[in-house]
């Protein structure tokens, strides 16, 4: 089986997305071919797009941005519903990882209904969406073993989906947040985004500025 990888995040590296894929990686059969792609911009060469057509399977991860899908990454969808709807109808079948900000895996629930509509358009097989919730945190947890502490959700619902890719089969959505509690991701968040702020010259009220 020919799977193709791609992440979706605008982020050069260090995205969860990125972090997302390379976790779901080792759980696929050794002896598939996994090919990788980085949409970073809006457009996609026709070899890539002649090379996706050869898979079986198309697996995205992405971030949520706005309740949505990422401008950039819809310009390449659009261009892959073009190029496929040249092509004799084929037997790929699509799923989607989507991560946001937030700590429900469940604000993810519209993106992925995007995905799926997208994949009607395009002449695709829907398989199956994971949301994932509390995305900003899990690059940090690098360290921590799969499986354990606050990212036990998201390890056994990658071992399921790893499940479904596997056999190409389609299943019902998942939606996961962190096991580690909702304040104190809140509160960690907040700390973040001070920060960031300060090390761009902003003070904590310059946070909250209308425009
Ligand atoms: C422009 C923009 C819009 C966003 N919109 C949302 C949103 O609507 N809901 C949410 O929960 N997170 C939102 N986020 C947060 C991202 O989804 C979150 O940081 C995610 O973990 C980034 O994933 P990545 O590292 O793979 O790019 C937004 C981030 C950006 C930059």
């Amino acid at each position: 089986m020919k799977i193709a990888f791609i992440n979706g995040s605008p982020k050069v590296k260090n995205s969860t997305s990125e972090y997302i894929l390379k976790t779901l990686k080792p759980l696929l059969p050794k002896e598939y071919e996994l090919i990788e792609y980085h949409f970073r911009t809006s457009h996609l060469s026709n070899h890539d797009m002649e090379q996706m057509a050869e898979c079986n399977v198309l697996v995205f991860a992405f971030p949520l941005y706005v309740d949505g899908i990422p401008s950039h990454l819809i310009h390449c969808l659009y261009e892959l519903e073009m190029f496929f709807n040249t092509k004799s109808e084929k037997k790929i079948v699509v799923y989607s990882l989507v991560n946001c900000g937030f700590y429900e895996g469940h604000q993810n629930v519209i993106a992925l209904e995007i995905m799926k509509n997208w994949c009607v358009k395009a002449k695709l097989n829907w398989g199956q969406g994971l949301g994932i919730g509390g995305g900003g945190m899990l690059p940090m947890l690098a360290g921590v073993p799969e499986g354990q502490g606050p990212k036990k959700n998201l390890s056994m619902a990658l071992k399921t989906i790893a499940g479904s890719i596997s056999a190409a089969a389609t299943a019902d959505n998942i939606f996961v947040s962190p096991n580690f509690p909702r304040f104190a991701y809140k509160l960690g968040a907040e700390m973040g985004w001070r920060q960031q702020g300060k090390a761009n010259g902003l003070k904590p009220k310059d946070l909250f500025m209308q425009r």
